[in-house]
């Protein structure tokens, strides 16, 4: 028998679906938001937050590691990773804790199990199964699905969560092991900041990589100071590699490879490589999370489980019901599914009318994007090419952090690295921006907020920035792409 009545219900309790339901809940809705593994989903548990968590304690070990220059003499230190992945677990902990004590502020109903959506339609609301030790149904008037993504899963890699694991296994909480050898297949987000963080902990990681680059999206120039600076770490990547196979030998693991450019009927006779490590970590991409949630019932359209959404109002194919975050194949970032939830939240409420919101359109323009390896790289808008390929006419502006003051003081680390800003030829509009350095993530929040209102390379350097920080960087970089930032010789171009 159906049980409680909401406005909305969610399903998947991750950035998307936990947003939403704290959303909709400030317009005054009634929201029941459904959970079957974990509050906060991927990114609080077993993505971008442990992950930044171990990433500050390799950044720790590296600040240490040249303490020496700094005057500060550390003779003897030990790393321990066991203990590292103890505060980890500890701020994933709090800040799930802390999720769930807003939802209940909000006096959200937080229902554990696994969410289905059984029938109905908007007029008469839609029947949700919630299968746990005592199996609910409820009915809602509109729902959110978000259920996200997990790690995709390749017969061939043999993923046995033992000396085979994914990003899920190495992040669990009782993961407190460092291999002497880690082999990374997928250099991509996750495969180069997993490949940092072991290095610091002293592991000799290897990398195999599908195409010929690593984080192939990114600009060609910030790849080459990553690959620069892992070549001086010692991390090894093999790119141009097809994996065949891995397999667990019992005391390490063993991957096959030839050459990417073999074509795939004469893969047999190819020449073969092999790589022998202790464990290995299998990163090549997720899967979407959209089995068995009632999708064929409601004539709900996926492809390879990306949930389909119409772009402007993020519904799917049946009315009343819509989809946000990775389960929608989009770009996978904890922001973006945020920003999805409220236009989600916004479209639902709007249009069962009654509460204080108007429908919205999501805009993928400015979506920033950071890599958190040492040094971080950051994103956002068009890369050069992208702009090239557009028919778009770009200046470009590049500011290195060896000139920058405050860099040189916080330490050789900080020195690496540079930001580039592109600007329209024409009316010199920030287009883009990459970066790769200390606090890119942060630079380019700032270089976001100025395209997202349309402001000019002018527009940043008329703006006073605090001297000395990083954040002139941002500065400088602007003033570079019409040859007239103060610390690079450049060819003025007057407006
Ligand atoms: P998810 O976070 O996957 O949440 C979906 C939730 O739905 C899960 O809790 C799941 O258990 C639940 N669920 C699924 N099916 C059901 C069901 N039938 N019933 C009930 N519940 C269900 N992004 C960034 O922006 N920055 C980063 O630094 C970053 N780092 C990352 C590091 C790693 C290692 C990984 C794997 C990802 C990282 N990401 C990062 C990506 C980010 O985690 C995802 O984009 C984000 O979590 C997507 O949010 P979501 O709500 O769409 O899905
Ligand atoms: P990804 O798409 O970033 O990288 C996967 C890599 O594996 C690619 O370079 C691809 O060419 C390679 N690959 C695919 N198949 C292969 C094969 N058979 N053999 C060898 N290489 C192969 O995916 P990843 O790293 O798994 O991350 C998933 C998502 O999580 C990303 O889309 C990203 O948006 C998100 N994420 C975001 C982070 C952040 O914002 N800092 C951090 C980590 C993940």
């Amino acid at each position: 028998m159906t049980e409680q009545q909401y406005d909305i219900a969610i399903i998947g309790a991750g950035p998307g679906g936990y947003h939403a339901a704290v959303r909709a809940a400030q317009y005054g809705a009634k929201v029941a938001l459904i959970e079957k593994k974990y509050i906060g989903g991927t990114c609080l548990n077993r993505g971008c937050i442990p992950t930044k968590a171990l990433y500050a304690s390799a950044h720790m070990i590296e600040k240490v590691e040249e303490a020496g220059e700094f005057g500060v003499e550390i003779t003897d230190f030990k790393v321990d990773f066991a203990k590292a992945v103890d505060r980890k677990n500890k701020i994933v902990q709090e800040l799930v804790e802390g999720i769930a004590a807003l939802e209940n502020a909000w006096k959200n109903d937080i229902f554990i199990g696994y969410g289905k959506i059984n029938g109905g339609i908007p007029e008469t609301g839609f029947e949700i199964s919630i299968q746990s030790e005592d199996n609910r149904l409820i009915n809602a008037k509109r729902i959110i699905i978000a259920t996200g993504s997990s790690p995709a899963l390749i017969p061939a890699f043999n993923i046995d969560h033992e000396r085979i694991l994914t990003s899920d296994d190495i992040l669990d909480p009782n993961f407190k092991t460092i291999p002497k050898k880690l082999l990374i297949i997928g250099a991509g987000v996750i495969g180069c900041e997993f490949a940092n963080i072991f290095n610091a902990f002293g592991s000799k990681v290897i990398l195999l990589e599908y195409l010929p680059s690593p984080i192939a999206t990114e600009e060609p120039m910030i790849v080459k100071q990553l690959q620069k600076k892992f070549q001086s770490l010692g991390i090894e990547i093999n790119v141009s590699q097809n994996v065949l196979s891995v397999e667990n030998t019992g005391s390490g693991v063993k991957a096959t490879t030839c050459s990417a450019s073999i074509p795939r009927d004469q893969v047999d006779s190819a020449e073969k490589f092999t790589f022998e490590a202790d464990l290995c970590l299998v990163s090549i991409g997720r899967a979407k999370e959209s089995k068995n949630i009632g999708l064929e019932e409601m004539g709900i359209k996926s492809d390879r489980g990306a949930i389909k959404v119409n772009p402007k109002t993020l519904k799917t194919d049946a009315e009343g019901i819509y989809a946000i975050g990775d389960v929608t194949g989009g770009l996978m970032l904890a922001h973006v599914a945020y920003h999805e939830a409220d236009v989600a939240v916004a479209n639902a409420l709007a249009s069962i009318g009654g509460f204080p919101v108007h429908e919205k359109t999501p805009d993928y323009n400015i979506v920033p994007a950071t890599i958190f390896t040492s040094p971080n790289i950051g994103s956002v808008g068009l890369r050069r090419k992208v702009a090239k390929d557009q028919g778009i006419d770009v200046l470009m502006g590049q500011f290195p952090y060896q000139s920058l003051g405050k860099a040189k003081c916080m330490g050789k680390a900080e020195e690496i690295g540079f930001l580039m800003i592109l600007a329209e030829k024409q009316t010199h509009k920030i287009i883009g921006a990459s970066c790769i350095g200390v606090e890119a993530s942060e630079l380019i929040a700032e270089i976001a907020l100025a395209m997202q209102h349309g402001l000019t390379v002018h527009d940043i350097g008329e703006t006073i920035h605090s001297h000395p920080t990083i954040s002139e960087m941002v500065l400088e970089a602007a003033e570079a792409v019409v040859g007239m930032a103060i610390h690079k010789k450049g060819r003025p171009i007057f407006h």
